[in-house]
């Protein structure tokens, strides 16, 4: 049923009111197709998961299509892996607990993610030292304009840092409804990212499973980032910088401190976070909206504030942290 004039408050995790003119929610490819074809003419689609890397800086003109494609299955497996698939619109957190139950690894470090399992493959999400791209297997993606399903595996999708073919080459022509990932049965853990090693020697494990390993990240991440429910928010909302060596040279003269993680020879990338603390924006409050105080990358909204006053404090934030640094910050979340 498509709904009209329909607030998305309660499902973008900024909590910024903003009316979309239609709305629908589909459980599967038939229910799809049936909303697609009462689209109108030239109308604007917006494919909606969970709403957590969204800002809606104004109402939206189209048709809303929320993706509620459920399921779980074993697609192949051996001795040492399984193919597990999950529908688009299941819960990314769920899904990843239910491969831990399942004494399936390659997922533990990306633990408490939110969102939807079909958003996962748009911009590669990653966290703790590990990316989707790692165990990603395939997915299948509805064309919008040919009706077919097309079949992506991890090469076509061409992953990069939170960068996928979806937010650019493909970007908006297709909707993601089944992702398959390949994890191992004999676990290897991935504790390499420095807080996670922190988190488990505080606790005395020495040879960590991957619900130690899961149960560290979320610790972790709940010591520093808003939970959603309590303070609107999309995570961060700049990407870490990648810049050339020189700028990384320039900044350590007066700041010999600055993070920074290699990339290759001539590149490395700088913590956003790190700039935008410097540069003096940390714990920032400006009315209802600001910077959080516990994570400079994470743009918060106390409350009642619209997407276009956060828009506008990213955009004072990028042309301070230029004028400072030298670097150009991008943003991650995605702007409506
Ligand atoms: P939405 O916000 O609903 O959509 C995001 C984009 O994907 C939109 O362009 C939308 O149109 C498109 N889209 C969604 N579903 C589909 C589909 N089925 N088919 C086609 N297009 C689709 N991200 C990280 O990478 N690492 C982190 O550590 C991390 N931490 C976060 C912490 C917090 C507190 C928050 C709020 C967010 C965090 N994020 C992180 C960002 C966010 O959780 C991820 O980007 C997540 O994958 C978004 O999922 P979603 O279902 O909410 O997507
Ligand atoms: N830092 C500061 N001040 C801050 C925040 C960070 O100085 O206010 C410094 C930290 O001290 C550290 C460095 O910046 O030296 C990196 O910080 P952190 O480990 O917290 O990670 P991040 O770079 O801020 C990235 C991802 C997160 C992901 C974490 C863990 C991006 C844009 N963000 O954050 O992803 O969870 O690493 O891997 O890559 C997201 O994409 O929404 C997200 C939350």
């Amino acid at each position: 049923m498509i709904q009209t004039n329909f607030d998305l408050k309660p499902f973008n995790t900024f909590g910024i009111s903003a009316n979309a003119n239609r709305f629908a929610a589909f459980s599967s490819i038939e229910e799809l197709q049936t909303i697609l074809q009462q689209r109108k003419q030239q109308e604007s689609l917006l494919i909606l998961g969970g709403g957590s890397n969204l800002l809606l800086t104004k109402d939206f003109d189209g048709l809303v299509l929320k993706n509620e494609i459920h399921g779980f299955r074993f697609v192949s497996e051996t001795d040492e892996w399984a193919i597990v698939e999950s529908g688009a619109g299941e819960v990314w957190h769920e899904f990843v607990m239910r491969c831990i139950d399942l004494n399936l690894s390659g997922m533990e470090n990306l633990s408490l993610i939110p969102g939807s399992v079909g958003a996962s493959p748009m911009q590669n999400i990653g966290a703790y030292g590990v990316e989707i791209k790692d165990c990603f297997e395939s997915l299948t993606a509805y064309h919008i304009e040919s009706g077919e399903l097309h079949t992506f595996d991890n090469a076509s999708c061409a992953f990069g840092y939170r960068e996928s073919v979806f937010k650019h080459e493909y970007k908006g022509q297709y909707v993601i409804c089944t992702v398959s990932f390949r994890l191992k049965k004999n676990a290897i853990v991935n504790t390499s990212y420095g807080a996670i090693s922190a988190e488990l020697a505080k606790n005395g494990i020495s040879n960590p499973s991957i619900r130690d390993v899961s149960n560290a990240v979320i610790a972790i991440r709940q010591s520093k980032l808003p939970d959603p429910k309590q303070i609107g928010n999309a995570g961060s909302f700049f990407k870490n910088p990648i810049v050339r060596i020189e700028v990384l040279s320039e900044i350590q003269t007066k700041h010999p401190e600055v993070p920074h993680y290699p990339v290759d020879a001539n590149h490395c990338k700088l913590a956003a976070g790190w700039l935008i603390e410097q540069a003096g924006w940390k714990g920032k409050t400006i009315d209802t909206f600001g910077v959080h105080k516990l994570q400079a990358l994470v743009l918060v909204n106390y409350g009642g504030s619209t997407g276009s006053q956060i828009y506008e404090l990213s955009s004072q934030i990028i042309a301070d942290v230029a004028s400072k640094f030298g670097v150009s910050l991008e943003r991650e979340v995605n702007i409506l």
